[in-house]
């Protein structure tokens, strides 16, 4: 069927009062024009009501009731009529009435009597210019249109772009997982107005994984693989391992008349969900070109005036590729951070790690001391009083500072040697030289036996020389057991102790063999005496110049920049046998207990010396201070409360109870946790731990919390802690 319909005869309303004359008038129009005649204004304004406009009025200027004049100013001010051409008819030929008429809004005045071929050309003159005007308020209309459409295009291109600069920015600052990808989901959501979106990443199992969506039903927690898993066949029949597989980008009009991939998932969503899926578009988020690490997929676009549902236009799919390109670079970013994290973490674990694998005697320490710390921490955090109030971490970032602190806290333990941080008896070095003393005793006590044989073999009165044997072999005896009993170091040597011990060195022995045989260039350099003449007499202990280990001119003053408060002892060791041995108290030598406490400025400088990130910027204070006290009396910088952070304060706390409960020291008795927590009591009576961490740690029941992970269960004893709360009075300054 053809839509072509003929144009219509242009319509002509006529109003005169004269009946012949109207009907006359009729006549000669109808062989050009729809005519319709009326013998009053108010007629044709009752027809104009229902809306009929013509294309032309021919009014007689005298009319009763309202006139010519009157009905063609009423004309004028209508809306529909305002542009019709009005024609007057008129007998009076008088150029004021003319003028009036014109004035009127008339647009022709024709005299009376007609002349119809005239009336004719003028009305076809006024109907082509009235076809002229309609023609240039349709293109005014049309151009309006144009206008209004690319004025709300512009306005939705800007709106898009400030959205996507406002979303680039966002993007750009995230440092939380979660936080990005919501960040994304919802601005790709008020990007392209639509109802729901989705968020899928790639994972290293070349699945898609269901990662967020802005639906608040739960996700789906089956992934969608991109391969066949029987044939390894790529998977296009789905929209998103399509777009992950391919790069590229699907719009899709109308799901339910989709037929290029399978959307069952989709229309089952939409049934369960009630909100029908109609457009939809699914975009690859790629941080480079061809590499796909993850998919976003929107659907039902909704016109932002009207709110219907309707189709993802090509600007927004634009706009949405733009923000799913920026989305995925700042995604990758923030992956590398994390990745760096993680190897950053993963290597410092390493090094505590080797630390607690070089000595049975610290083993595990490195790793409980930051359980331990964080437990304390997290719990000092929740105190809203006193003066922990305003403790806390800010952020994961000063959180992971801490742990890292705590986690290095003893790194400088890679530069002390095992045999003095093992040390368990006061003549040990790489071994346990009591063997070697034991060995003079035995060659004293021959000595003494030959002696007693010689003595008779040469006629002397044997039972006088046995009875002398047996003396020097009891003496011998009685003092190799103090001797050894000395070398544990459980007893305080007072000064009887150490005379005893000097005596004892005294007793002599024979060498027969030359001392400095076997020896390696290190060791010959120690011998700074002349050789003598063999035999030669030696002590049974002694303290010789070869038992002092020289401390290089290097070490002998520390760098004054760590402001390091710590006396530096003459000599790097001194193995003297008898220094040894009279050690007052433990096992160590002033310059081994030295060593042992250089660790921790190793550890500072250690630490101070890695350009360290900002925001991990206080680890070396973390790490090097637990060794301080409240009073000043610590090491290695006899810091005072005041310059003890509540972290450097926790940090002292979890080293010292790590190292009281822990249950895998060898040659070392393990204690309870009734005593550990008495003897940490001691330190808070001291002064040499924060009180008031104290009391947390007990009242918290972390000390039991921390016990059932970490202790054995015959450690694990009832504590009463009351005794050991409240405040212990501060000394007043002498
Ligand atoms: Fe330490
Ligand atoms: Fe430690």
């Amino acid at each position: 069927m053809s839509n072509f319909e003929p144009p219509q005869l242009p319509l002509i309303y006529v109003v005169d009062d004269h009946h012949a004359q109207l009907q006359a008038l009729g006549e000669w129009l109808r062989a050009n024009y729809r005519v319709r005649l009326f013998n009053s204004a108010e007629d044709l304004l009752n027809l104009l009501d229902t809306g009929a406009v013509p294309d032309l009025f021919l009014l007689d200027v005298m009319l009763p009731g309202m006139s010519g004049m009157d009905l063609c100013s009423h004309l004028k001010r209508l809306g529909q009529t305002r542009h019709v051409p009005v024609v007057f008819l008129t007998a009076a030929n008088e150029p004021a009435t003319e003028v009036q008429a014109l004035a009127a809004g008339g647009d022709d005045f024709v005299l009376r009597p007609i002349r119809p071929d005239v009336l004719l050309a003028r009305l076809q003159l006024h109907l082509k210019a009235r076809r002229s005007h309609e023609q240039l308020q349709r293109d005014n209309d049309r151009l309006g249109e144009r206008v209004r459409v690319s004025n709300r295009e512009m306005w939705r291109a800007n709106r898009n772009l400030e959205k996507l600069v406002a979303i680039g920015l966002a993007l750009g600052v995230e440092r939380d997982r979660m936080a990005l990808l919501k960040t994304i989901i919802q601005g790709g959501r008020d990007l392209s107005n639509c109802e729901a979106a989705t968020l899928f990443l790639l994972t290293e199992e070349n699945t898609l994984r269901f990662e967020l969506r802005t639906q608040t039903d739960p996700l789906p927690i089956s992934e969608l693989p991109l391969y066949d898993p029987k044939t390894g066949e790529p998977i296009h029949r789905f929209v998103a391992t399509h777009v992950a597989l391919s790069g590229e980008t699907v719009v899709i009009d109308d799901v339910y008349t989709e037929t290029r991939f399978d959307l069952s998932g989709t229309k089952r969503f939409s049934d369960e969900s009630g909100m029908r899926a109609v457009s939809m578009v699914t975009v690859p988020m790629s941080p480079r070109d061809g590499e796909v690490i993850g998919v976003l997929q929107f659907v039902n676009a909704t016109d932002p005036e009207t709110g219907e549902v309707t189709t993802f236009s090509a600007d927004l799919v634009r706009t949405l590729k733009a923000m799913a390109s920026q989305a995925a670079v700042a995604l990758e970013n923030l992956k590398l951070v994390e990745s760096q994290k993680a190897l950053m973490d993963s290597l410092i674990r390493i090094i505590a790690g080797a630390i607690d694998a070089k000595s049975p005697y610290t083993g595990g320490h490195n790793e409980r001391v930051p359980e331990l710390a964080f437990m304390l921490a997290q719990e000092a955090t929740k105190v809203q009083q006193g003066p922990l109030a305003s403790f806390g971490f800010a952020s994961e970032d000063e959180w992971r500072e801490f742990r890292i602190g705590a986690w290095l806290h003893d790194c400088g333990k890679v530069t002390s040697p095992e045999y003095v941080m093992d040390k368990a008896t006061k003549l040990e070095t790489i071994y346990n030289r009591v063997h070697e003393i034991r060995t003079r005793f035995e060659v004293v006590l021959r000595d003494a036996h030959i002696e007693a044989l010689t003595a008779v073999a040469q006629g002397q009165d044997e039972a006088q020389a046995w009875a002398q044997f047996e003396a020097v072999r009891a003496e011998l005896q009685d003092d190799y057991a103090f001797v050894a009993e000395c070398n544990l170091g459980g007893e305080f040597m007072a000064p009887e102790r150490v005379e005893r011990l000097k005596r004892i060195a005294q007793r002599t022995w024979m060498r027969h063999f030359d001392n400095r045989l076997g020896l390696s260039e290190a060791e010959l350099r120690r011998y700074t005496t002349e050789p003598r003449p063999l035999p030669a007499l030696e002590s049974l202990l002694a303290d010789k110049p070869e038992h002092i280990i020289v401390r290089s001119e290097s070490q002998k003053a520390l760098d004054e920049k760590f402001r390091f408060q710590m006396k530096v002892p003459e000599h790097m060791y001194n193995y003297g046998e008898v220094y040894n041995l009279a050690i007052g108290r433990g096992t160590l030598t002033n310059e081994e207990r030295y060593k042992v406490n250089e660790h921790i400025i190793q550890t500072i400088m250690m630490l101070e010396k890695l350009p360290l990130p900002k925001n991990l910027r206080r680890v070396p204070e973390y790490a090097g201070t637990h060794h301080e006290t409240l009073i000043g009396t610590g090491y290695p910088r006899k810091l005072t409360e005041k310059e003890l952070s509540i972290p450097a304060r926790i940090m002292a706390i979890a080293d010292i109870f790590e190292a009281l409960t822990a249950p895998d020291r060898p040659y070392k008795k393990t204690k309870t946790l009734s005593e550990c927590v008495r003897i940490l009591w001691f330190f808070k009576k001291d002064r040499h731990i924060d009180p008031v961490l104290f009391d947390l740690f007990l009242e918290s029941g972390i000390y039991k919390t921390y016990a059932q992970r970490f202790m054995l269960p015959e450690q694990i004893d009832e504590v009463d802690i009351a005794p050991y709360l409240g405040s212990v009075p501060v000394p007043s300054p002498s």
